[in-house]
């Protein structure tokens, strides 16, 4: 479904509410069937869930890069498609598994998170997301051109630059799809530090496949086939959901060959 255009508003507080939403890609196949959460302000919500389950597409109906079919999303109450999406964009940080990067130099790929920030603002973005090390190797630093969709940089890499983009954008909330899936552990290791930094005091979404990192999540989402299976924390979601000892299961038996 096509987004409705919105009028301009501007958001003061941020929790995001899902009540009841439904959303399929295609006619006949619901991917979010009935969904219903509220991700609070100042806290980090993780979602989790077997591939396929539905994670991304919440987050991109958050994000309104689709809208819902039925059911209400609202940010400070306010019925998301109602809102115009610069109004909106402005207060959101996307950090997705699949980064948008450009042919230009790695100052400008950074500045895309905000583009009226002086270099010296661009600069102190890539330190807190640990890129400083990578681009004094390039050839021209902050000024090397990185190819194609990044093509120059390593998975890695290109996922830092995005995270740059978000300490540099300073939106209250933020999105987190996947982000470590191209980072090796010596990697997500560097950056843990200044992604904690980057999370506090917003509202926190965040799905991803290494369970570690959802571990100290406020509240743990448990989806599977487009449905909400269980809510909590880790301790409780050990205790009441078969579906997330499984995965925690999974979880720990590839963290076994990834260290
Ligand atoms: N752009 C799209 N068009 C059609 N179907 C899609 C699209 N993106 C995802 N899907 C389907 O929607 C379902 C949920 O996908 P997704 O939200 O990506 O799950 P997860 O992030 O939990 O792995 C899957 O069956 C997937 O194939
Ligand atoms: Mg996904």
């Amino acid at each position: 479904m096509e987004t409705q255009a919105g009028e301009p508003y501007d958001l003061k507080s941020f929790d995001v509410e899902f009540k009841g939403v439904e959303f399929s890609y295609k006619d006949g196949v619901k991917v979010i069937d009935g969904i219903s959460f509220t991700a609070k302000q100042n806290t980090v919500t993780a979602f989790v869930g077997p591939s396929g389950c539905g994670k991304t597409t919440v987050l991109r109906l958050m994000s309104r890069l689709y809208d819902y079919d039925s059911g209400e999303i609202t940010i400070d109450g306010k019925d998301i498609k109602t809102i115009d999406a610069d109004s909106l964009f402005d207060k959101i940080s996307i950090v997705f598994q699949d980064v948008m990067l450009f042919n230009t130099s790695v100052l400008e790929n950074i500045r895309l998170g905000n583009r009226s920030a002086a270099d010296e603002e661009v600069k102190k973005a890539a330190e807190l997301a640990n890129c400083t090390e990578f681009i004094e190797k390039l050839p021209e630093k902050y000024d090397t051109f990185i190819g194609e969709n990044g093509a120059k940089l390593s998975g890695g890499e290109r996922q830092r630059i995005s995270i740059a983009r978000a300490f540099l954008k300073n939106a209250p909330i933020i999105i987190l799809d996947e982000i470590s899936a191209s980072l090796d552990v010596e990697n997500e290791m560097a950056i843990q530090g200044s992604l904690n930094k980057l999370l506090e005091n917003r509202t926190v979404v965040i799905i991803s496949h290494r369970l570690k990192s959802v571990e100290n999540a406020d509240k743990i989402i448990v989806m599977n086939e487009g449905k909400i299976d269980a809510k909590g924390s880790h301790d409780e979601l050990l205790k009441s959901s078969e579906l997330y000892r499984t995965l925690i299961e999974k979880s720990q038996a590839t963290e076994k060959f990834a260290y």
